[in-house]
């Protein structure tokens, strides 16, 4: 079966085919909405809507052509419903459901969490082996910072989370209160990673000290602010924002590593956008982390999700209406 997976869940129009039999990856396409919020700083989102509303169309027809396909011979369409900016969302949703009518064939919606979670399972499409069940993982993006066990194929229940800011958003707004235009999770990792001492790391900004696997995020924020304020910015700039991703890291680490003594049988696996994170990388060394454009959102994890759920039997939907097949609440 021909699966044909969207995801528009914030700013890049992702496209992914599948050949779900073969387990294949037939082409996947992103189209960034980067470059048009550069100057206001961060995701505006009815841009996003309306960029996502120009580049759809021409993500999938050019995904259909890498994989040599004409539309007709999709079998099925999935896309992401939620969570995400709710414009962008229902640009991708109308638009597939509008394929899905026109071509006569099924379309189901997915949970874009659940999409990152089994995203390490992107990598058997190209014949690679993959940590086996049970997992600890850590979902790791612009808008979550989550962790779950993970028993079998689509069985898991969550462990903890943030309770204020996620970490690439933590990422994002330090980089912008030292002058960086957004997303500033990249841009810090490379900068700090070519340039950064160890000494310049050190400033002592806060690790958060909440209970079991909860994270918070909010606090170090302030407290960059606040250093900001009355500091001498051109030349501490690399020093902030090394420390702050040493004390993003270190909470992502110290809390992972304490589930995963809690489930001393599973690996541990990080995804998501921040899990391109080089520090991050390095610090959790023992963990499973997917390649870096299957760590960033992309519609190949909504493709392999569907197609977990082909295998499993529990893809079921009667043409043109939509099946939702998520059991969290991210
Ligand atoms: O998963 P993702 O592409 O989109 C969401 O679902 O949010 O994650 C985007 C987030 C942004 O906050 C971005 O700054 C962060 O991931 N990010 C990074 C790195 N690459 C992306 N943060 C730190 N280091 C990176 N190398
Ligand atoms: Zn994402």
């Amino acid at each position: 079966m021909k699966l044909l997976a969207v995801d528009t869940s914030c700013d890049d129009s992702c496209v992914a085919i599948i050949d779900t039999e073969q387990w294949k990856l037939l082409s996947e396409t992103v189209i960034s909405h980067i470059e048009p919020m550069k100057k206001f700083g961060g995701i505006v989102p009815e841009i996003a809507s309306r960029e996502h509303l120009k580049a759809l169309p021409l993500a999938v027809e050019e995904c259909l052509k890498k994989a040599h396909l004409q539309l007709s011979e999709i079998d099925w369409f999935g896309v992401t419903h939620r969570p995400g900016l709710i414009g962008a969302l229902l640009v991708g949703v109308s638009y597939v459901k509008g394929l899905a009518f026109a071509t006569g064939k099924p379309f189901s919606v997915f949970n874009h969490i659940e999409a990152h979670l089994f995203s390490p399972l992107l990598a058997t499409l190209e014949g690679e082996t993959v940590p086996a069940f049970p997992w600890i993982a850590l979902v790791v993006s612009g808008g979550h910072t989550e962790l779950f066990h993970v028993t079998e194929t689509l069985q898991y229940h969550w462990l903890g989370g943030t309770l204020d800011d996620a970490a690439g958003e933590a990422f994002d707004k330090v980089g912008k209160l030292v002058g960086m235009a957004y997303p500033a999770g990249p841009t810090i990792d490379r900068w700090v990673r070519e340039s950064a001492s160890e000494t310049q790391r050190k400033i002592p900004f806060p690790r958060a000290q909440v209970e079991g696997l909860q994270f918070s995020f909010s606090g170090l924020k302030t407290a960059v602010a606040l250093y900001v304020q009355k500091s001498n910015l051109e030349a501490e700039k690399l020093a902030i924002v090394a420390s702050a991703q040493e004390a993003i890291v270190d909470q992502l680490v110290e809390k992972t590593r304490f589930a995963a003594q809690q489930f001393p049988q599973a690996k541990i696996v990080v995804t998501g956008g921040v899990a391109c994170n080089s520090r991050l990388r390095e610090k959790l060394s023992e963990a499973y982390f997917p390649a870096i454009r299957h760590c960033t959102d992309n519609a190949a994890m909504v493709a392999v999700l569907a197609g977990l759920y082909k295998r499993t039997e529990k893809l079921t939907a009667a043409p043109w209406t939509a099946t939702a097949h998520s059991s969290g609440d991210f």
